[in-house]
């Protein structure tokens, strides 16, 4: 066991005493929680600056019932990847876009939060630890899951007296199984986020909202639901976890990032991608009708890279887009693993060598 060592040398020689790799069957991964070695943990007990992390065995965490996070959902989170490449290196891919992301989540939901450098070191320290549970190349990667939380005690309506920053570890695989295109639904009553609202930051609180229109699509038989725009419902915004991204002729559009859709670092590279590709790529507000009448669709997010929208339906419409070797969906995830996996040279300056 690794027991309660924390120093950079324990963490080393348990490394050394299990091996290269983890006991894991890398072809059976799915994105799931497998737990690893060590999670990170640091916090800020006063004024802004968070102090000293270290590294523990993961494991529970302790936080008191009337913990802010748990009462009023005073909450952030990340999700960024680590590869293994080819010839045994670990990258990261834009580590720099996460730190800058929860620094501006922090702002909106009134939490202190690590400096750039801080996020950075502790993502490092927190895949090195855990090495031997990054898979082999092709087989799926190291998803890291940073955490911001006000763990200190509240019972008033406000901001916590203590927050902690906790960087997790999983391998993981696909998100949908074996990437499948999705069929999606369009949701028309449930909405996901308002102007003014939280939705174009990762607060904790987006999330569990979806599950009920989650749940409704998935008993129709459908994989994932598209949200409309919550002032007009004429809009498309954002999939449960993923933006999404329409193509017709050479036209690639993706909503605007204007408050109520999150700023993907995974569409901020495709968008750059695609015009490389020699596409025209608007950003813009996109009335349902025009995803209807698409030649293509895809997603895109950290644990989703580039999926396939196999199906959409919107009301009583149902409308189907080529998918598959043939598909841009395809070229575009090919080049984008391609660089974050080391196959492919990376000549923007996106991998993060650890
Ligand atoms: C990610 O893509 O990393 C996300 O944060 C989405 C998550 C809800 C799975």
């Amino acid at each position: 066991s690794p027991g309660l060592q924390t120093t950079s040398d324990s963490i080393r020689s348990h490394d050394a005493d299990h091996g290269k790799y983890a006991d894991v069957n890398w072809d059976e991964l799915e994105f799931g929680v497998v737990p690893t070695d060590y999670m990170y943990t640091m916090k800020c007990s006063k004024g802004d600056e968070f102090s000293q992390g270290h590294l523990t065995p993961y494991g529970n965490i302790e936080l008191s019932p009337s913990a802010g996070v748990l009462n009023y959902g005073q909450g952030l989170f990340e999700g960024l990847k680590a590869n293994r490449t080819e010839d045994g290196r670990f990258l990261l891919f834009r580590p720099e876009e996460n730190a800058l992301r929860m620094k501006m989540g922090a702002e909106r939901m009134c939490m202190p939060s690590p400096s750039p450098q801080q996020f950075l070191d502790a993502v490092k320290r927190t895949v090195l630890a855990n090495k031997r549970w990054v898979p082999p190349t092709g087989k799926g990667t190291l998803y890291l899951r940073p955490l911001l939380m006000g763990s200190g005690s509240v019972l008033g309506v406000g901001p916590a007296p203590e927050y902690t920053f906790l960087i997790f570890a999983s391998p993981v695989g696909s998100y949908h199984k074996g990437r499948a295109a999705l069929n999606l639904y369009v949701e028309d009553k449930l909405h996901r986020a308002t102007p003014g609202g939280t939705g174009g930051v990762k607060s904790i609180t987006n999330y569990s909202p979806v599950y009920l229109a989650q749940k409704q699509a998935r008993a129709k038989g459908f994989s994932d639901v598209l949200f409309l725009d919550s002032l007009t419902g004429k809009y498309i915004e954002e999939i449960t976890a993923c933006n999404i991204f329409i193509l017709k002729g050479n036209v690639i559009s993706t909503p605007t990032i204007d408050g109520t859709v999150l700023p993907g670092i995974t569409r901020k590279s495709i968008i750059n991608i695609a015009r490389d590709f020699g596409y025209q790529v608007e950003e813009r507000v996109i009335p349902v009708e025009d995803l209807l009448e698409a030649d293509e669709a895809f997603c895109t997010g950290t644990a989703v890279v580039v999926t396939p929208i196999g199906a959409v339906t919107y009301q009583d419409k149902r409308v189907e887009y080529k998918t598959g070797k043939g598909a841009l969906s395809q070229k575009l995830y090919e080049v984008i693993t391609g660089i974050q996996t080391g196959r492919l040279e990376d000549k923007k300056g996106w991998t993060m060598e650890i």
